[in-house]
This record gives structure tokens, C-alpha cells and sequence, in this order.
């Protein structure tokens, strides 16, 4: 019985291989001039484009949102060390009231975090460059020039969609008026975690995060990026894996867990892929599970508890926990007011396991897509390249990256990956892509957008 309830989530290789084919149509659609509007997977240019070649150097600030904590940061880039340190950092908390208010409230919010923290360190009189971590899908129009498409995660504050988010920036600073930014640098936290890893590893070229959210970045080449002018070099596509199936291409594996955790959320019917996957709903798929299974009387004897039956109190956290060990299994089933067995006590630990490891193959997959995407694209019978990664799931799970690594080694056997953790992504990498993006460059821009009838054929694949 137990097993009716967990075989829905297990995915066989055929199935990821499958997941993994169908992103790569997906992020044709999204490359495409015409197709990229209706596109679930974004495939957003970023406007970097090089990684970094260790003469980065400078005193920089950064800011951080959207990630588990709102972060202010000083970061200084040494290029006789080649070292990137964190001066100092602020974490400065971000109450839910205003996660879900006035886009005016959280950027002025926002601007008292920066003040404070500059006043405090001294830095009031000098006109830093800003790197801003903004982990949310925008279109970039220029480094410094990002709107905000939509809200995903936790987020929905209203007039902010459609808009600049460094414009809101800048005039929440302007109305405070009493300290002043250098030139500003939009950054999303996959381009963070690929820029930082990079100052180590010159190959590094993909970002990947699994926490709170899911996404990943990867440098593509500019002709195949056929909204921006150009052919020579590559540029970082900010790919937000997180929408895909969001057309409903990914209907057939999602369980009725799935689509009750989108039905409750503040976004249905988007990220489909990502509340499949990370850390803000892992936990609660649990649940939903846990819940279903104890009605069945599966489980704890037919009898729920109040928390057990409250939206949001399994936290993802706990998966991690029950996963690493009965004794934590126990604990956590006794705080939860449940009134468990032994049997209960395993099953609820296989089925944690089972929606981690859910999670592990569907983003192995995805990136099996990216890094075989590239290996492609430089014709390469085998690619050797490093991933930045970083995210709470990623780092704390148990065996989280163990299975994922794995499973990418099955699903893409011609490239051979590094995988390395990112040290403060949001933050060093933001200073990072500052750094880089002060160096003279060839300028591309984003074309305008033709009226033209849709013509697909430019995004076929050229075979593969
Ligand atoms: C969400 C955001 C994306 C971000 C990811 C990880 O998917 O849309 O921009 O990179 O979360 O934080």
C-alpha cells in the first residue's frame, strides 16, 4: 500500500531521459526571437559576457534578495592574491507583511538596510559600484537595467512587475537622499554562483542553485541567442528552469501532490518544475503525502496532529534531518505531536528520501540538458567543464549531491563535471560581475522587438 503512495514519485532513467529532451526543445523556444514570448523557460541574457580572468580587482557593495536571507555586503576583489574577501556582511531580516506589500515598502526597506549598513562602516562618503543580487526572473536590457517579470518564491509585492528594479532602487536611495551608489550591476544568484566559482576555476560556466528555488546559467553563444545583436563570444543565459512546465509539458509526472502544493501557493500554475524541486516546497509535498498516508491509516494510527495538518509546518528542513539518521526521525515526529511506531518512523524517512531523490534526478536532468547543450554547441565528442552550485538543499541535504552527480554521470556519459560549492555566490559573485562588467567590452543590445509573424524555423535544432 505504502508503495502506491511513494511509485508515483519514482522517475526511471527512461523518464528523466525524457524530462531531459523535452528541455532541450524548451530552451530552443526560449533562445528563439519569436518563440522566446511564449516561452515557459526564459532563457534571459544577462549581459555577461566573460567569466572572470583574474585581473578583477576593486572595493565593491553588494546586496542580496531572494534568497533564505536579505543581505547587505562589503567585498573587496585582489588580483596580485586573486582573492575575493568578504570585508563584512549584514544580514538584515525581511518581514513576510512586506514580502507581500508595497513594492515602495520593500525598496525603501531596502535603502534603510544600505544606509545603515554604510553609515556603520564608514563607507557613507565613498560611491562604491553596487552589485546587485536579485534572484527573481527580470529582463535585462542592459547590466544595469533589469524589470522584474514576475515574482516566483515567496515574493508578491505589488507595482514591481513590469518595472526597473535599479530604477526602484534608485529612487528609494534618491528619497533618503543622504548617501550616494556607483554604477549598479543586476545580477541573479545562478550568475553570482557561476562568476564566484569562476575566479577560481576559468571553467567554470555553468551556476546551478537548489535552495529555496531552483535555476540555473550557462554560457551560450551569441548567435545562438538570437534576440541580441552579434555572433562572436558567448554570453550567460539566466535559463529559469524553474517555469519549466509551465505549459503543462511535465502534466504527465506530477502527482496529485504536486499540483495541490501549486494550488496552494501564492503563484499557481507557474514553476511547476521548481515546486517540484526546491527547498520552499519540498517539505510540504512531504506533508501532503504524510497526510494522505495517515488518513489511509497508514500511518500514526489513522490520527493527524495539528501540525501535521497545518500548510507550511513540515519544513524542508526536516526532510534533511529524518533522512540523516531514525533518532532525528523520532525527535522531529514527537515535535510534530505525532503519535508514531517504529514502522512509522522508517516509513516517514522513506518518504522523505523518496521526494529527495525526486528532486535530485529531475535537476540532474536539467543540467545533463545544459551541459550536453554545450557540448553540442562546441562539437565536442566530450566536454569537461565545472558547475557552480550552491542552495540550503544542496548543501544540507545528506545525499542530495551525491545522487545528483550520479545521475547527471548517467544521463549526459560524454561530459565530465566538476562540481564545485560556491563561497558566497550572492555576494562575492556579485562583485564579481561588477568587476568584469567594467572592463572595456564590445557592447551588444537587445533587439528590438519585431511585430514579424512568428517563424519557428530559426529555433530548430540543428540535429543532434
Ligand atoms: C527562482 C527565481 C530565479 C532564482 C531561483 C533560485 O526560480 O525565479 O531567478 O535564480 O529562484 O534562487
Amino acid at each position: 500500500l505504502t508503495v502506491s503512495f511513494i511509485s508515483p514519485f519514482q522517475l526511471s532513467p527512461e523518464t528523466l531521459q525524457e524530462v531531459s529532451a523535452r528541455l532541450r526543445k524548451d530552451l530552443l523556444r526560449g533562445l528563439g526571437k519569436h518563440s522566446h514570448h511564449k516561452a515557459p523557460v526564459k532563457m534571459l541574457p544577462t549581459f555577461v559576457r566573460a567569466t572572470p580572468d583574474g585581473t578583477e580587482k576593486g572595493d565593491f557593495l553588494a546586496l542580496d534578495l531572494g534568497g533564505t536571507n536579505f543581505r547587505v555586503l562589503h567585498v573587496r576583489v585582489e588580483e596580485e592574491a586573486q582573492k575575493v574577501l568578504k570585508m563584512d556582511s549584514q544580514i538584515c531580516a525581511i518581514p513576510q507583511e512586506m514580502m507581500l506589500g508595497t513594492g515602495e515598502q520593500l525598496f525603501d526597506h531596502i535603502a534603510t538596510c544600505l544606509g545603515d549598513f554604510l553609515e556603520s562602516h564608514n563607507l557613507k562618503g565613498q560611491t562604491l559600484p553596487l552589485g546587485f543580487t536579485f534572484s527573481f526572473p527580470c529582463e535585462q536590457l542592459e547590466i544595469d537595467k533589469s524589470i522584474l517579470i514576475r515574482w516566483t518564491k515567496g515574493f508578491n509585492c505589488s507595482g514591481v512587475e513590469g518595472k526597473d528594479v535599479v530604477q526602484l532602487l534608485k529612487e528609494a536611495i534618491h528619497r533618503r537622499g543622504d548617501y550616494h551608489i556607483g554604477s549598479v550591476a543586476m545580477v541573479n544568484d545562478t550568475v553570482g554562483t557561476m562568476m564566484s566559482c569562476g575566479y577560481k576555476d576559468q571553467s567554470c560556466e555553468i551556476g546551478m542553485i537548489i535552495g529555496t528555488g531552483t535555476n540555473a546559467c550557462y554560457m551560450e553563444e551569441i548567435k545562438n541567442v538570437k534576440r541580441i545583436e552579434g555572433e562572436d563570444g558567448r554570453m550567460c543565459i539566466n535559463t529559469e528552469w524553474g517555469g519549466f512546465g509551465d505549459d503543462g509539458c511535465l502534466d504527465d509526472i506530477l502527482t496529485e501532490f504536486d499540483v495541490e502544493v501549486d494550488k496552494t501557493s501564492i503563484n499557481p500554475g507557474v514553476h511547476i518544475f521548481e515546486k517540484m524541486i526546491s527547498g520552499m516546497y519540498l517539505g510540504e509535498i512531504v506533508r501532503l503525502v504524510l497526510v494522505k498516508m495517515t488518513k489511509d491509516k497508514l500511518l500514526f494510527k489513522g490520527q493527524i496532529s495539528e501540525a501535521l495538518g497545518t500548510r507550511g509546518l513540515f519544513e524542508t528542513k526536516f526532510i534533511s534531518e529524518i533522512e540523516d539518521g531514525l533518532e532525528n526521525a523520532k525527535k522531529i515526529l514527537t515535535e510534530l505531536g505525532l503519535d508514531w511506531s517504529l514502522v512509522d518512523a522508517s516509513v516517514v524517512r522513506l518518504v522523505c528520501d523518496t521526494i529527495s531523490s525526486r528532486s535530485a534526478y529531475l535537476c540532474a536532468a536539467a543540467l545533463a540538458t545544459l551541459v550536453n547543450r554545450i557540448r553540442n554547441n562546441r562539437k565536442l565528442g566530450h566536454l569537461k567543464t565545472t558547475v557552480g552550485v550552491d542552495g540550503t538543499v544542496y548543501r544540507k541535504h545528506p545525499t542530495f549531491s551525491s545522487k545528483l552527480q550520479k545521475a547527471v554521470r548517467l544521463l549526459a556519459p560524454q561530459c565530465d563535471i566538476t562540481f564545485l560549492v560556491s563561497e558566497d555566490g550572492s555576494g562575492k559573485g556579485a562583485a564579481m560581475v561588477t568587476a568584469v562588467a567594467q572592463r572595456p567590452a564590445h557592447q551588444s543590445r537587445l533587439l528590438e522587438e519585431s511585430d514579424g509573424e512568428d517563424n519557428e524555423e530559426e529555433e530548430e535544432e540543428e540535429g543532434q
